[in-house]
């Protein structure tokens, strides 16, 4: 029997830009990996702009909506279809921000083995790092798959620009590079346990 593996070049990987905040900077981070993920020929990638959905506050879950709007069923189509999600948050208060809380409520199934990298950002200088303690356990408890891998950024005005370019690109990359690995690998692996 053939079995046909999915390269990792046709992979689909959406980043969750969580935040949607008047002057917000963590986007920079978001539009760095879309970049870098599509410059480096990594996989095909999109970004989902939860400040583009507008969502209004979750009040039921979307499989239990009567009308649902066509930008949830969008959305939820997108993540279901990808191969991965790279979710890039702010940190607000030592957590994450509700529009984020929104649209892993919003959704079930959809989160399913779902492998998920998380980059965190901040203004101050542990790079948003204690949002991982409450967005882990949320992420475990919907059964995604969040890959082992790390992508703090501190500083985040000083260290990307509105076009999100890094201040120091070598480094950054660097980084950037064995993250999003982990995370193909984690998407390869479960193509392959899956027969893709
Ligand atoms: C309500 C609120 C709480 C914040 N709490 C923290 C914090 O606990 N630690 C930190 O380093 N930065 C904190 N910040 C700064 C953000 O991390 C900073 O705005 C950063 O740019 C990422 O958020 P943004 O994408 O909304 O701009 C906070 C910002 C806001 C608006």
């Amino acid at each position: 029997m053939l079995i046909l593996l999915k390269s990792p070049l046709m992979s689909q990987i959406v980043i969750i830009s969580a935040s949607i905040r008047t002057d917000r900077k963590s986007d920079r981070v978001a539009l760095f990996f879309r970049n870098y993920i599509s410059d480096k020929g990594l996989a095909s990638v999109e970004i989902l702009d939860l400040n583009e959905y507008n969502f209004p506050l979750f009040n039921e879950r979307l499989r239990f909506q009567k009308d649902p709007p066509d930008s949830a069923l969008l959305f939820a189509e997108k993540l279901k279809k990808s191969d991965g999600v790279l979710i890039v948050t702010p940190e607000y208060n030592g957590g994450y921000p509700a529009s984020l809380k929104n649209v892993i409520d919003l959704l079930t199934d959809e989160w399913n083995r779902k492998p998920v990298a998380i980059s965190t950002v901040s203004g101050g200088q542990f790079g948003g790092s204690q949002v991982l303690t409450s967005l882990l356990f949320t992420l475990w408890k919907i059964k995604a798959w969040v890959v082992p891998a790390m992508f703090p950024v501190p500083d985040v005005e000083d260290t990307f620009d509105e076009n999100g370019i890094p201040s120091n690109i070598p480094q950054t990359e660097k980084r950037a590079d064995a993250f999003t690995k982990e995370l193909l690998w984690c998407i390869a692996a479960k193509q392959k346990m899956s027969g893709i």
